[in-house]
């Protein structure tokens, strides 16, 4: 299929200018004003529209089970919520089982991704790193294009793993070409406060935020750094969301050590004023790390701008709030005795780019070029899939969006394609909007109509990560 869109405003991380894009069985094949073409070309008029490239999220936990409950998105409900909202590739996370080889695990995330609409990659998460597991590690970069994993410092006695564990990971992951992602808190230590907070009876949602400070956001992130150091490999901090962590990131940045850092939405624009919301709204709200108080955000906004943090990702991590339609299993009422059992996540996935547009370039000044650099090519780069995707270019996949940088609306939970059932944004007006959405040439949002389908995602066997 051959697909023209004409006279855009065409927007990468370097480049801004109007031209016509052909896409022909699925790559960019010319880029330059006034192409002609034949009557069996779809044609899209983008005048007055942004021309951007497809959104890259490399944070979401789509059918995937924690350790009391399972996310409600499909990879068929969650892609298609991603691509109504701009984003055409996900860096999912595979959840192996414990003690059971990644490598399985692999096996079982592939047969659920087969209903996905976008592209989509897998980030592996380790639980050990047993010489098994270590060598399963240069398997999956070698074999099979998951080059980058993630490991946990919190969580202990299902997630987390030590520092020893932490430190062979990373060896083994630098020395194959592989990023390492941290989820950076101080495991133990919130154990400690969580169980004291039980023991005193403290049940509401806002004990979540309460018993995860950001210093121990900050310690952790320190001490990850400098295990990332000593093992001469690159690191990638996770849902960021302290001043305290940015510091570490950005005092080592300074010094040269290669190490990144993403940030998501609900840190961007929530703060933890959300916890004081009445009855269990507020477990809407819970997720790790915790919404912070506001001085936070204005670090994070200044480490966009620097380049101390490369990524806005979403952490979509979607639990419902009420119990139905989907059952107890997908829901946030398992925490209404305690804060210590709501389900962690949040969703975004649907409202990343409308958000960041709003939040950054409308209110903080920031560049279109920066814009999509932190929504698509830095994310692409930093986890080999670059240029294939993250950028518009003669030769790459025609992933692209028309965006209206004008358009302003408002987040409606009621008008998502998600399965959850509230946004974090609800009544939030946000100027920029998604008008359509082309994955390899092919139209799958065209205003509020869906002409995408479930199974026509690709799998992305991504390079060699972190080297960006
Ligand atoms: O609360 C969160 N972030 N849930 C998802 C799991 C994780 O730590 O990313
Ligand atoms: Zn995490
Ligand atoms: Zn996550």
């Amino acid at each position: 299929m051959t697909t023209l869109i004409r006279n855009g405003r065409i927007v990468t991380a370097v480049d801004d200018y109007t031209a016509d894009i052909l896409v022909d069985d699925g790559r960019i094949c010319t880029i330059g004003k006034n192409l002609v073409v034949g009557g069996d070309v779809e044609v899209h008029d983008a005048s007055g529209l942004l021309v951007l490239p497809g959104g890259v999220d490399v944070h979401t936990h789509l059918d995937s089970s924690t350790p009391t409950a399972r996310t409600v998105d499909t990879f068929g409900t969650g892609t298609k919520a991603a691509a109504f909202g701009g984003t055409t590739t996900l860096v999912d996370f595979c959840t192996p089982i414990a003690g059971v080889s990644p490598l399985k695990g692999l096996e079982d995330w592939h047969r659920r991704r087969e209903s996905a609409c976008v592209d989509v990659g897998a980030h592996m998460i380790l639980l050990d790193a047993n010489p098994g597991t270590l060598e399963d590690m240069k398997t999956l970069v070698r074999s099979e294009g998951v080059s980058s994993f993630k490991l946990f410092m919190a969580y202990p006695g299902s997630l987390m793993v030590d520092d020893g564990a932490l430190f062979k990971a990373m060896r083994v992951a630098g020395a194959n070409g592989a990023m390492t992602c941290v989820h950076a808190e101080n495991g133990p230590l919130i154990q400690a406060l969580i169980e004291e907070a039980v023991d005193q009876g403290l049940a509401a949602p806002k004990y979540h935020a309460l018993t995860r400070p950001a210093i121990l956001e900050g310690e952790a992130t320190h001490r990850a750094i400098r295990l990332a150091e000593l093992a001469a490999t690159p690191l990638y901090i996770v849902h960021l969301s302290a001043a305290e962590a940015l510091s570490a990131v950005t005092e080592a940045r300074d010094r040269g050590i290669p190490v990144h850092a993403e940030t998501c939405p609900h840190y961007l624009f929530l703060t933890a004023g959300e916890y004081e919301r009445p009855g269990f709204e507020p477990a809407k709200y819970v997720m790790t790390p915790p919404l912070r108080e506001h001085s936070h955000q204005q670090q994070l906004w200044r480490g966009l701008k620097t380049d101390d943090l490369q990524v806005v990702s979403t952490d979509h991590c979607p639990f419902c709030f009420d119990e139905q339609p989907y059952g107890m299993q997908f829901s946030k009422q398992q925490g209404v005795e305690s804060f210590s059992r709501i389900p962690n996540g949040a969703p975004g996935v649907e409202t990343r780019l409308p958000l960041v547009f709003d939040g950054a370039v409308v209110k903080h000044g920031m560049s279109l070029n920066r814009f999509v650099e932190i929504t698509a090519t830095s994310p692409a780069k930093l986890f080999g899939l670059f240029p294939n995707k993250g950028t518009i270019a003669v030769g790459t996949d025609g992933d692209l969006v028309l965006f209206d940088p004008g358009e302003r609306w408002t987040i409606r939970a009621a008008e998502h394609h998600s399965r959850v059932d509230y946004t974090l944004f609800e009544g939030r007006a946000v100027t920029g909007r998604v008008k359509k959405v082309f994955v390899r040439g092919q139209c799958i949002v065209d205003g509020a109509n869906w002409r995408g389908r479930e199974g026509m995602g690709q799998y992305l066997r991504r390079g060699e990560s972190g080297r960006a």
